[in-house]
């Protein structure tokens, strides 16, 4: 037996919630590499990558339904489904604004329910499929400030674990990847301010912030065959953030 297409994605269709984003362009990027057929669904359109957008509003089930619908009609199957949309706002809880907690809980959390719901079905009907949902470190960890965001984040781990759980006998894998800082669109005006950017380096052993392309090989496991016994997990790449 040989190993060398174990993270083959040629004829895999793969649909990136999130792909017009810091991680998501590089994770676009990364699926490609591998041969899968990538669909970005996102409210924004990319950049500069020559794939397929559906603008979509992960908050919204008509938009993730209409969304699904197209990718199957187009392309017959969805085997890969990459949660990355995501916001954050760092207040303290007493000062915390009800709509704000809403809002990113809606995109992080109901967005991650909505598209697994919606691919999961098609994933179940082929008994084939790989979901990725991007939690973070604070999936974990209490940061001050990050309130809503650690509760929506928490909230993907568990939620990740529950579809694991159900899906499993369909051979639909879900798992987590949890990221510490990154420098991203998510990220960059916080790191710019006061002494952000050196007192959060300082919290990490590896002694850097992740890059974008840090999480791409995680996601290219999850994705592929090299992970087919691995569900319910939740992979940190976090320059060993959690591990002191
Ligand atoms: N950058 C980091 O340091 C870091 C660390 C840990 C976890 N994460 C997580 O990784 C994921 C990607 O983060 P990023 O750094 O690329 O952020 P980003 O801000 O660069 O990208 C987020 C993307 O989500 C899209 N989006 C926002 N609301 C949406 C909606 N309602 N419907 C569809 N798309 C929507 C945005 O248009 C954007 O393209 C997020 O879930 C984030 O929480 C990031």
């Amino acid at each position: 037996m040989s190993f060398e297409t174990i993270f083959n994605l040629e004829n895999k269709i793969a649909i990136v919630a999130g792909g017009s984003g810091g991680l998501g362009q590089k994770i676009v990027g990364g699926l490609m590499d591998f041969g899968a057929k990538t669909v970005i669904a996102d409210i924004r359109s990319p950049r500069n990558l020559d794939t397929e957008f559906i603008n979509t509003d992960v908050t919204n089930s008509a938009s993730v339904k209409s969304m699904v619908k197209e990718v199957e009609a187009k392309h017959g199957r969805i085997d890969v489904l990459v949660n990355c949309a995501g916001i954050n706002n760092r207040i303290p809880v007493l000062e915390f604004p009800e709509e704000e907690w809403d809002k990113i809980l809606n995109i992080n959390l109901k967005g991650t329910f909505l598209t697994c719901k919606e691919v999961g079905k098609v994933m179940v009907k082929q008994r084939y499929g790989r979901i990725i949902n991007f939690g973070s470190v604070s999936s974990l960890l209490g940061h001050p400030y990050h309130s809503a965001y650690a509760a929506s984040k928490g909230g993907v781990l568990l939620f990740t674990k529950v579809l694991a759980v159900e899906l499993a006998k369909y051979n639909v894998t879900v798992n987590c990847i949890g990221p510490a800082y990154i420098e991203t669109p998510l990220t960059s005006e916080y790191l710019k301010r006061g002494n952000n950017y050196d007192k959060i380096v300082s919290t990490i052993p590896m002694g850097r912030l992740g890059k974008p392309e840090d999480v791409v090989g995680a996601v290219i496991y999850f994705a592929s065959d090299a992970s087919a016994f691995t569900t319910g997990t939740l992979l940190l790449v976090d320059g060993g953030r959690t591990a002191d």
